[in-house]
């Protein structure tokens, strides 16, 4: 490894702190040097800005297993390709997180750190550039759809259907990433809720996130005839294949969409493995798409469903503690395949209940968890500097 990570590690302790203000400082030291780059990102960047800088300080910080960063940052960078993220880009973004990191160390930066961070990000950035360049000739950076279906399927769930223009490739459990000309440069991860089907068209689950940029948009706005853009499939989340283990899929709300596209799976391939799927919901309005389970229902003979809404009221809770109900009535979920589809804090909180009855940790899958799920957008300046926050990054399931 050409650099140490001690001394990062070490070095960002100092200005970890910080992390907010080092944010804001990296994007405007990066637009202002390079203004065409603006353009590639959202205007409204309140939540979203220390997505890729919150990204790239994480990264760093983790190159001590560069060998378990390879793959996500593979991906990552074939994904950039959406965002017209170009080779000679990467350069400059590498002097606007030196340059942040240097104003917020003040005397303690010194040349051997800023040769451990520039080394680093070279790693990174030569990673993400090589794998977008070895992308096979004629792939596109992102797929236009058609929105040819639209259902209003629970009161703040949508389900769209896509047709895009040319083939589509991905597993069933996979997410695609979507973004609409109505909220130009946002781009958001949706699960993909269907296996491939002879039309290629593809099935979204969309609530709405109250405040939210794009669901709200989605579920309110977006009409069959309009344009949407698709990133690559991403997410590793899919099913193990050829496994002989029987199978649980525990889905909450709009998680049921990749439960769906799993299941969808199993009934083509006449996969004769035992299914149990928990379908939660917070109440029976948002147990929505009962119409697809009784259709699989029919195609699967081993496939059971148990559906959990709880009485008027409970909400979340409730739906979570009849979750917790069924799982431990069950015992003991050792040799289970297991998969976890739902709202951010739900596949954490059932692993470690799953863990609990037998689950064996490598047998367990989901999606990422986005960290920065949950936060409210701080008002004031001063909201910004007292709410301490972790360093936020994404979260990829590929990093281990
Ligand atoms: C791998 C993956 C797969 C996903 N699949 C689906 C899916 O199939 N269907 C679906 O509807 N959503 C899914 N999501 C969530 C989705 O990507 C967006 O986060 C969500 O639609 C909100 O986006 P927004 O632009 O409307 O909200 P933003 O403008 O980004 O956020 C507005 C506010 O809502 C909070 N928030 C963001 N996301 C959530 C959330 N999921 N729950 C509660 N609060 C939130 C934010 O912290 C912020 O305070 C998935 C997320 C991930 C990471
Ligand atoms: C080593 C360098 C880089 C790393 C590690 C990195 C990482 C990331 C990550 C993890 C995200 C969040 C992705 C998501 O939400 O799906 C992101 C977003 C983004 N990145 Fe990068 N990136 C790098 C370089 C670049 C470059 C050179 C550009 C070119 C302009 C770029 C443009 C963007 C844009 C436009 C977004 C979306 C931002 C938003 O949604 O607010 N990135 N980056």
């Amino acid at each position: 490894m050409p650099f140490d990570p001690a001394v990062i590690r070490a070095s960002f302790a100092v200005v970890e702190r910080r992390a907010d203000h080092m944010a804001k400082y990296f994007y405007a030291h990066l637009f202002s040097h390079n203004p065409e780059v603006r353009a590639y990102f959202p205007a409204e960047m309140a939540e979203q800005r220390d997505r890729l800088f919150g990204a790239l300080t994480g990264l760093v910080l983790r190159l001590e297993s560069p060998e378990q960063l390879t793959g996500y940052l593979g991906a990552l960078g074939r994904d950039h390709r959406k965002f017209q993220a170009a080779p000679e880009h990467y350069p400059a973004v590498g002097a606007s997180l030196i340059a942040a990191l240097r104003h917020f160390s003040g005397h303690s930066w010194t040349p051997e750190i800023e040769k451990a961070w520039t080394e680093a990000y070279t790693v990174i950035a030569q990673v993400m550039t090589g794998a977008a360049a070895e992308v096979p000739p004629g792939t596109p950076a992102w797929w236009e759809a058609e929105v040819t279906g639209r259902r209003r399927a629970a009161p703040d769930v949508v389900v769209l259907t896509l047709t895009p223009m040319r083939p589509y490739p991905f597993l069933p459990g996979q997410y695609l990433t979507l973004s609409s000309p109505r909220v130009p440069k946002v781009w958001r991860p949706y699960s993909i809720a269907n296996a491939p089907r002879p039309d290629d068209s593809l099935e979204v689950h969309v609530r709405r996130v109250p405040g939210g940029l794009l669901s709200t948009a989605l579920v309110e706005d977006v009409m069959p005839g309009e344009l949407l853009r698709l990133g690559p499939a991403l997410g590793d989340a899919v099913l193990d294949p050829g496994s002989p283990r029987p199978l649980l899929a525990v889905a909450g709300g709009t998680g049921w969409g990749q439960t769906k596209a799993l299941l969808e799976q199993l009934a083509a391939t006449r996969d004769p493995r035992h299914v149990t799927v928990v379908l939660a919901a917070r109440s029976d309005a948002d147990q929505y798409d009962l119409a697809a389970v009784e259709r699989l229902l029919a195609r699967c003979d081993r496939l059971e469903v148990l559906t959990a809404s709880p009485a008027p009221g409970a909400g979340r809770d409730g739906a979570t503690a009849l979750v917790r109900d069924a799982l431990a009535g069950q015992g003991d979920w050792s040799g289970w395949d297991i998969h976890l589809s739902g709202p951010p804090d739900l596949a954490p909180a059932l692993a470690d209940l799953l863990f609990d009855l037998g689950a064996e940790p490598d047998l367990i899958r989901h999606d990422p968890v986005p960290e920065t799920f949950n936060r409210a957008r701080p008002l004031t300046s001063s909201d910004w500097f007292l709410d301490r926050r972790d360093v936020p990054w994404i979260n990829r399931t590929e990093l281990g």
